[in-house]
């Protein structure tokens, strides 16, 4: 007798598909990701239903029985899925070929189970438990998946280089499997990835990015983008980050390797947020270091504009790697722009103009960018780090005293172009726009307060410097 799962069978589908099953005597199993997520104790919503034979009229039955509305039915793949309450669940029936949603071969040969289990990417994600009344509950591990999860291996059912040319997105996969459980890579399996990185090009961006963001989104993501670096799987749709990768050396002086720093600057994000954006730009934030790289004699190496050059190439790598161009890469964009200024004011002297001018451009993302630079202090000197974040906090209660006393966050000018144009009868011309600068640079600069009255009569100083004459009120 194998090992038996009833138990953690009490989901009222469970039940209903199982009475079905019996009755009309199919042959059904719970697969995948459910199967694999209930033996590590992690919770999961989605159920994949695998019937020897034709899903849909299992899916139809249960459907009834439970009283869900809406089923959809792809024939085309000969699959069918609803949703009941908190889950998931769908159906298919069991396949010869590779188990591959995005297939485009239409034409699929009906499989036993085994068939079913040895086209999956992984033996931890070809765990079966029957669902037959009278085998309720047990489980099938045909490739020992369970000794691979108690291990924490990611190994393929089949020769790794069949299972990789059925689905090349599965190279990824097991990467993000990897960084996501903290398993280790069979060493063919490995090995199989690294001859084959290059078939990842007849990938979609999407899909790539779909297991791409899911290594991004895990505890330690550095594990995984290491594993993309040595596979070369990473050079395929990634060729910047690659190019971070390394030191150079001149005169005896070498500069940071800027891939493992980067990496370094991730993992410490990580801890502070779980926001996907802000983890992208610590991936980014010094992109554009290769291309600013130069040796100068006297002062070693210089990154000079990497920050501004880095942003500039941020929306180029969204839309190449399909990533989305709406404010959320606005966002990443900012952040890498303005990823040295909190720096520099930890290193300078800390005036008030300098955090005005910080606040006013970074906005609502003032404390996302000062997570970001919180993150990017590292260094192999603890004493520099302690040192260096130390000040930083100083920075911080700068920023909130300033912030408190000002409120420049989402600057709105408190004299309006129109106000401008109303007292000194102009039309619309460049004095206005000057005259409006103007009075945003006093307050930034801190001859002025950030209030209406202020801003009114520095206005009418300013109209008297330039000659305006003030329009009488009628
Ligand atoms: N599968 C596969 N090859 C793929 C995609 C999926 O063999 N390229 C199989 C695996 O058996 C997997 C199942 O289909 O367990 C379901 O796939 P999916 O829902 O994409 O992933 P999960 O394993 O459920 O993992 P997660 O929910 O974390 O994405």
């Amino acid at each position: 007798m194998g090992t038996n799962l009833k138990k953690h069978l009490k989901h009222p589908v469970f039940k209903v598909a199982s009475q079905i099953v019996s009755e009309q005597g199919l042959e059904a199993y719970v697969v995948g990701g459910f199967v694999r997520d209930l033996m590590l104790g992690r919770p999961s919503k989605d159920i994949d239903i695998v019937v020897v034979g034709n899903g849909l009229e299992l899916a139809k039955a249960c459907a009834e029985k439970l009283r869900v509305k809406k089923v959809s039915f792809f024939d085309h793949f000969g699959t069918a899925h609803f949703i009941y309450k908190d889950l998931d669940i769908e159906f298919v029936g069991s396949r010869k070929e590779s188990y591959n949603e995005h297939s485009r071969n239409p034409k699929i040969s009906t499989g036993t189970l085994k068939d079913d289990q040895e086209r999956r990417d992984f033996t931890i994600n070809a765990l079966a438990i029957d669902l037959r009344q009278e085998n309720f509950g047990e489980l099938l591990d045909p490739f020992e998946g369970i000794g691979d999860l108690e291990k924490g291996i990611i190994r393929t059912p089949l020769d790794p280089e069949k299972t990789f040319s059925d689905d090349p997105l599965r190279m990824m996969r097991a990467i993000r499997f990897a960084t996501q459980l903290n398993f280790k890579i069979e060493i063919d399996c490995l090995n199989s990835i690294a001859n084959n990185a290059q078939r990842l090009n007849i990938i979609s961006k999407e899909r790539i990015m779909t297991e791409l963001n899911k290594i991004i989104l895990s505890d330690q993501p550095s594990r995984g983008f290491k594993l993309l670096m040595s596979t070369k799987l990473l050079h395929q749709f990634f060729p910047e980050l690659v190019k971070l990768y390394g030191i150079e050396k001149i005169n005896g002086k070498s500069h940071k390797d800027n891939f493992h720093h980067t990496l370094e600057v991730l993992d410490n994000i990580c801890e502070v947020t779980d926001n996907l954006w802000l983890r992208w730009s610590a991936i980014l934030h010094d992109i554009a270091k290769p291309n600013t790289k130069r040796f100068d004699d006297k002062v070693g190496w210089t990154f000079h504009g990497h920050e501004e050059l880095g942003a500039r190439m941020v929306p180029k790598i969204f839309k190449r790697l399909r990533l989305p161009l709406d404010n959320k890469m606005k966002y990443v964009q900012k952040l890498v722009r303005l990823h040295l200024r909190p720096i520099a004011l930890v290193k300078g002297n800390v005036t008030d103009s300098a955090v005005r001018r910080l606040l006013f451009e970074a906005g609502d993302d003032i404390e996302d960018l000062m997570k970001l630079c919180n993150a990017d202090i590292t260094s192999k000197n603890e004493f520099r780090v302690k040192r260096y974040k130390k000040n930083f906090e100083e920075v911080e209660r700068k920023l909130k005293t300033v912030e408190e006393k000002d409120r420049l966050r989402n600057f709105q000018p408190p004299i309006s172009g129109k106000e401008v144009m109303d007292t000194f009868n102009l039309e619309p011309c460049h004095t206005v726009g000057m005259i409006k600068n103007k009075i945003k640079e006093a307050i930034l600069e801190g001859e002025i307060e950030n209030n209406r009255d202020q801003a009114f009569n520095f206005m009418l100083e300013l109209g008297k410097e330039l000659g305006l004459i003030v329009k009488l009120k009628a």
